[in-house]
């Protein structure tokens, strides 16, 4: 019996059909938010050292190590030589922070020792993160700040760890002694002589060690990059980079949610300290688990976002730590200060005092801020009242006399000032994603929301985290997604949080992207979010009337750019059918179905390495139906899918 029930079960699926018309309006009623599709970065589990930063040395400047995994680390500014290990018998070394110091900022250095006698190469390797992308086909760079005396060459080699291979040797000549204090050297751009098969690689820098025979020598920024997005100085890691850029977003909300915050005081994300030289960057205790360089400072992120045209969205912090220490209405003018000299500092002209200080580090031309959101999350640990009671309107009132074009967010929902937005964070179940499928439909039209952070983080309960989104979670978001896209007229932006993880740290919770050193993993959440933003219409909302059925297993949403009709339908469990679309007023006689599919509703993308994506987008062109001019027949090839119909004219 229940043999025969799974076979009639599969019968009746194959022949179901659905009785769902879906017509579409042929002009927009509502306007459709251009900004609707965007990113939300910050620093957790190694998405920026390690991970879009593109710099690949751990450690680099000895600006504490605590490394957890993810919050259960307990970062510190204390240093250590951890990840860091020697060249050469008997070499040893230790933090040392005598003078001169490279920087009042690092104030500690490796002091390498080489013992009597040494002969042959003497010197040390990096760990890098999670170990080295080694890509004969890309140029690499490193630099270091040396102290002592030698005088002869430094070699520089990536070098496997599972069989001693080395790929590469670049020279550097070395001239200096102890009372010249410290120099930088740089090697010479190099490609390696062979692409390394994995990720398990050192690299290393070693001298004569007959020359340094009883000695020691100071190291310090100790630097090295793969070729970066748009070979910026300084830049992004650029297969991460390009990924994102390949998803066509909007916005970039910058420099963080929690990691912004701060854990406890005195440590926020202040802006101040991740700016100019990276000398002058003494580093961070991060909020998700480890010490953070700053090396993807503040100009960066904003260097980020030019380079993918994307608009800004910036954080400033807001007066509360995330341990709930709050800073009293009489001591906040200093942070709001900080906040104008921000904002000066980005946008001001080269007049201006921070204005002037850009230009100092390099930028002359302003940035343009067009969003400021003041705090993350100030509900979080009894920071609602204050909050409301004086901590937003501080902000509020000193910046924007200052900066009136700016759009202001706020971080709770309540009833802000007119004109500004309220930001709303939603992370749960696949459940309750589909159940926020209507949840902006009767907001008020007086309030603007960003949905700047949101993840579907389980599939079922709410008990531990899935490690990458299946199917169904990214599906879920999906409908979440039409929801906001049918009231985009209020639903200003939308961003997933975390936007990266490294997956070496962060195997089991969900991410947009997870990485190791040399793979990158594209979820199925990336690839809705990417088809949602590809194909948007920025030229209005289309309503869309149902008959014979209405929301559930099928949802949908409809938009106009210029010509063309844009119909998402998401199938939540529905049939392996066709569902009928008319397009009002359409004289197409063809139209394209873009589907995102896979094997089933519980089936993740994973790394290369590891499997490989099981979601597969495919494209194909449909007729109209029986010839008739705008009328489709939607085909669904499974009862998990995204389907999107592209009706031009
Ligand atoms: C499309 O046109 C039909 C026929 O005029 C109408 O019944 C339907 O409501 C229209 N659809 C929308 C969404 O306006
Ligand atoms: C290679 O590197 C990975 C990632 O760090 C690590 O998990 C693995 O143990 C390494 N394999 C070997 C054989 O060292
Ligand atoms: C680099 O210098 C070392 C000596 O310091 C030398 O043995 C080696 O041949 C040099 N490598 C190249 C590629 O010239
Ligand atoms: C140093 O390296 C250069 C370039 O690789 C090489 O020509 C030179 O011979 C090396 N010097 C010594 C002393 O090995
Ligand atoms: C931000 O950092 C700068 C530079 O370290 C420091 O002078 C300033 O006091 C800090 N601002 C606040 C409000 O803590
Ligand atoms: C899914 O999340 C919702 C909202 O948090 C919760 O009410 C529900 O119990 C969860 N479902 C399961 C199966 O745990
Ligand atoms: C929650 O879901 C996970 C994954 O499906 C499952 O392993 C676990 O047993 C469930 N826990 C409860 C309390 O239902
Ligand atoms: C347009 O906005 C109104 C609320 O102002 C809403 O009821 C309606 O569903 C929206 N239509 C579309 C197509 O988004």
């Amino acid at each position: 019996m229940h043999l025969s029930s799974t076979i009639f079960g599969l019968v009746a699926l194959a022949n179901e059909t659905v009785s769902l018309t879906l017509s579409v309006a042929s002009s927009p009623e509502n306007a459709s938010s251009p900004l609707l599709y965007g990113l939300f970065f910050e620093d957790i589990y190694h998405s920026g050292d390690g991970g879009m930063y593109g710099e690949l040395i751990r450690n680099r400047a000895f600006q504490g190590t605590q490394d957890g995994n993810g919050q259960t680390g307990s970062p510190s500014l204390t240093p250590t030589t951890r990840y860091w290990s020697a060249v050469g018998s008997g070499v040893s070394f230790n933090i040392d922070s005598s003078t001169p110091k490279l920087s009042s900022a690092l104030a500690s250095h490796m002091k390498v020792s080489v013992p009597r006698g040494a002969t042959g190469q003497v010197g040390f390797c990096n760990d890098g993160y999670y170990g080295f992308s080694v890509d004969s086909t890309k140029r690499y760079i490193a630099d270091f700040y040396f102290r002592g005396t030698y005088t002869g060459n430094m070699t520089t080699y990536f070098q496997s760890t599972l069989n001693g291979q080395r790929f590469s040797a670049v020279n550097t000549s070395i001239s200096q002694t102890s009372a010249q204090g410290w120099k930088q050297y740089y090697t010479d751009v190099f490609n390696p002589s062979s692409s390394a098969p994995n990720a398990n690689n050192t690299l290393c820098f070693s001298f004569d060690g007959s020359k340094l025979a009883g000695q020691s020598i100071y190291v310090n920024l100790i630097s090295a990059f793969k070729q970066t997005f748009n070979n910026r100085a300084n830049g992004l890691r650029e297969d991460l980079a390009m990924a994102l850029s390949d998803m066509n977003q909007a916005y970039l909300r910058l420099p963080g949610g929690n990691n912004l915050e701060g854990n406890a005081p005195p440590y926020f994300l202040n802006w101040t300290q991740t700016v100019g030289p990276l000398e002058n960057r003494p580093g961070f205790p991060g909020t998700w688990g480890s010490t953070q360089t700053n090396g993807l400072g503040l100009v960066e992120l904003m260097q980020w976002a030019e380079d993918m045209n994307l608009d800004v969205v910036l954080g400033v912090w807001g007066g509360l730590y995330l341990n709930g220490a709050t800073i009293t209405q009489a001591d906040l003018s200093p942070y709001v200060q900080l906040a104008l000299d921000e904002m000066e500092f980005l946008t001001g002209d080269t007049s201006t005092k921070f204005g002037a200080l850009r230009a100092q580090h390099g930028r002359s031309a302003p940035f343009k801020v067009p969003y400021v959101e003041i705090g993350n999350e100030d509900f979080l640990n009894n920071g609602y009242n204050s909050y409301v009671n004086y901590r937003f309107n501080a902000f509020y009132q000193a910046l924007s006399p200052r900066y009136p074009n700016v759009n202001y967010i706020s971080t709770v929902e309540w009833t802000p000032p007119s004109g500004v937005a309220v930001d709303l964070h939603p992370y749960g179940n696949e459940s309750y994603f589909k159940s926020l499928f209507n949840a902006f439909d009767h907001k008020p039209r007086s309030i603007p929301l960003f949905v700047a952070e949101y993840a579907v983080t389980n599939s079922g309960n709410n008990t531990g985290q899935t490690g990458a989104q299946t199917f169904g979670m990214a599906l879920a978001e999906a409908i979440f997604l039409l929801g906001c896209e049918r009231n985009s007229d209020v639903v200003k932006g939308t961003s997933y949080g975390a936007l990266i993880k490294s997956y070496d740290e962060a195997p089991d919770t969900v991410a947009v992207i997870k990485q190791t050193a040399d793979e990158v993993l594209l979820t199925m959440s990336y690839y809705v979010q990417k088809l949602f933003s590809t194909y948007y219409g920025k030229d209005g909302a289309l309503s869309v009337a149902a008959s014979g059925g209405g929301f559930d297993p099928y949802y949908w949403a409809a938009s106009k750019s210029g010509s063309r009709t844009i119909l998402k339908v998401v199938s939540y469990g529905g049939s392996k059918s066709s569902v009928a679309v008319v397009v009002n007023g359409s004289k197409a006689t063809g139209a394209t179905l873009v589907r995102m599919s896979a094997p089933s509703s519980t089936r993740i993308n994973n790394l290369k390495s590891r499997g490989g994506e099981s979601s597969s987008i495919t494209t194909l062109q449909l007729n109209s139906a029986g010839g008739q001019a705008g009328t489709f027949s939607l085909p669904f090839a499974a009862g998990y899918e995204l389907a999107i119909l592209l009706v031009d004219g």
